[in-house]
C-alpha cells in the first residue's frame, strides 16, 4: 500500500464513510497526532454532526479526510475582524472553518491534505466564504502544511481567565 502512486480522488464524505473515517482518526491518534486535535473525530461527530466534510480515496479506498463548516460570522470575534479594516477577511459574511484533517500515515506527503482543502476550498467559493483554520502555537506540522497551502498566519493571540 505504501507504494500505491494512484492517484487519489475527492468526494463529499457520506454517512457509510463514518466507520472508516473512524478508522483512519484512531489509527492517527497518539504521540504523533497533529498537537491540535487532542480529540477524536467520533467525539467531534458526536457533538457537531454533520458539516461540510470531504473523503479521499485511491483505488477505490477511503485514505483521507476534511471536517469543516461553512458558518456566519460572529459578531462576539469582531476584534479578530475589525470590521473596517479594508483588506481582511471580515469583509465576507461567511467563514469556512476547517476543523479536523486526517490523512492514513503511508499516504501523508502525497498532496492528498492539499486536494481535500481544494475542495473544501470550492465549496467556500460557492458561499463567498474564505478558509480559517484555529490550530495550536506549538502544531508546527500543521502550521507548515497551512503555509504551505497558502494561509497566512494571524499576529492575533487569545488571553482567557476564569
Ligand atoms: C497534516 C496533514 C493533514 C497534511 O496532509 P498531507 O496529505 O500529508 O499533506 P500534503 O502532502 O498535501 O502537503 C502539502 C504541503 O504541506 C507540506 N507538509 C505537510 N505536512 C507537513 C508537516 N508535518 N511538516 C511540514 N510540512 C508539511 C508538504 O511538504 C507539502 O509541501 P509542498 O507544497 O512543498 O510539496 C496530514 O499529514 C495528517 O493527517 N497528519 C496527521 C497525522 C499527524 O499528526 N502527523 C504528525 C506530523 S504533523
Amino acid at each position: 500500500m505504501a507504494n500505491d502512486k494512484r492517484e487519489a480522488k475527492v468526494r463529499k464524505m457520506i454517512d457509510d464513510d463514518l466507520e472508516r473515517v473512524n478508522e483512519i482518526d484512531d489509527l492517527l491518534f497518539g504521540e504523533k497526532r497533529v498537537r491540535t486535535w487532542p480529540f477524536s473525530f467520533k467525539t467531534y461527530w458526536d457533538i457537531y454532526g454533520p458539516g461540510v466534510n470531504f473523503v479521499a480515496e485511491v483505488g477505490g479506498k477511503v485514505v483521507g479526510f476534511l471536517a469543516g463548516n461553512i458558518l456566519a460570522q460572529e459578531r462576539s470575534q469582531s476584534i479578530l475582524d475589525l470590521m473596517h479594516t479594508i483588506g481582511r477577511t471580515s469583509r465576507y459574511p461567511k467563514i469556512g472553518w476547517i476543523d479536523m484533517m486526517g490523512i492514513l500515515p503511508e499516504f501523508q506527503n502525497r498532496q492528498i491534505g492539499r486536494l481535500l482543502v481544494d475542495a473544501f476550498q470550492k465549496e467556500c467559493q460557492r458561499h463567498g466564504a474564505p478558509m480559517r483554520a484555529i490550530i495550536r502555537g506549538d502544531d508546527a506540522g500543521l502550521a507548515n502544511f497551512l503555509v504551505k497551502s497558502g494561509f497566512r498566519k494571524w499576529e492575533t493571540t487569545v488571553y482567557e481567565k476564569d
